[in-house]
């Protein structure tokens, strides 16, 4: 079968600096990954890579998309392809609402891949029934539809929106970056039960994430420790337990070795 996601012996530099020191990592159609590691250590910049952000150059090794290299295509040729990043830091686009930013986005991605055998936009009626069934299941407010997206928004909030996003987009390979950062206990319950209303067998994900806790909700498969560029460890979901309780020097200890 050909997997999902290959990351083959990646190298990145941000700003001529070496960041990613060669990381090897496959996920398959519905597999959850997660990524853990000190701050630092390079896992937004894995992140950002993967969705195709300029300002990192990757220079040694190869990104494979069910198969084919993703290096030459931009960001919107990824996102339209199945890509979808959560990012860390949402950024405000004041001017752009929450409605016509998803539905713009959405049927970009429509034209270009023809989605569910069509390549029409959606229409407007459909894609407030779709945008509203969820803002529901993630209990946004409908009156976020109307705002300004990210402006002035809650941290919690931006972070629902992302998630929401990926729900109207429905990608196959979604990374999510600290997507449980600043949520409060209710919304954390509910961001991971948007997510996993999301997965499907088509769908792989890597979650990005410093705490456990998350991964009470959202169940991954595999847990990988980035280190300094380096995935220095991997291991199931007892690694994460393991982490919480003893931290990262044993392993930047072992890694060291
Ligand atoms: N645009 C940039 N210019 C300069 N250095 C950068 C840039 N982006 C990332 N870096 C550096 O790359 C390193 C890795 O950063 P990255 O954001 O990937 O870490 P991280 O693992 O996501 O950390 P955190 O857990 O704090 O989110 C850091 O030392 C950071 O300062
Ligand atoms: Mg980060």
């Amino acid at each position: 079968m050909t997997p999902h996601l290959e990351i083959k012996n990646l190298h990145v530099q941000v700003e001529g600096k070496a960041i990613l020191k060669g990381i090897d990592l496959t996920i398959q159609p519905g597999e959850i990954h997660a990524i853990m590691g000190p701050n630092g250590s390079g896992k937004s910049t894995l992140a950002n890579t993967l969705a195709g952000h300029p300002k990192y150059v990757i220079t040694q090794g190869d990104v494979l998309y069910q198969g084919e290299s993703v290096l030459d295509w931009g960001p919107d040729e990824r996102a339209q392809k199945g890509i979808f990043l959560a990012f860390q830091y949402p950024m405000a686009i004041p001017g752009v609402t929450v409605a016509n930013f998803l539905r713009t986005a959405l049927n970009a991605k429509r034209r270009a891949t023809g989605a569910n055998g069509n390549s029409k936009s959606i229409s407007i009626p459909e894609f407030r029934k779709l945008m509203i069934k969820q803002m529901e299941l993630l209990k946004l407010d409908p009156t976020f539809a109307t705002r300004y997206l990210n402006d002035g928004f809650s941290g919690g909030e931006k972070k629902r929106v992302e998630i929401l996003q990926m729900a109207v987009l429905n990608p196959q390979l979604a990374v999510l970056d600290e997507t449980d950062s600043g949520l409060d206990i209710d919304a954390l319950r509910i961001v991971s039960e948007g997510v996993n209303a999301v997965m499907n067998p088509q769908l792989g994900i890597l979650l990005i994430t410093h705490y456990q806790r998350i991964l009470n909700y959202i169940k991954p498969q595999f847990i990988h420790v980035l280190v300094s560029g380096k995935l220095a460890m991997s291991g199931g979901p007892e690694l994460a337990l393991q982490l919480e309780e003893k931290g990262y020097d044993w392993i930047i200890a072992a890694a060291a070795k």
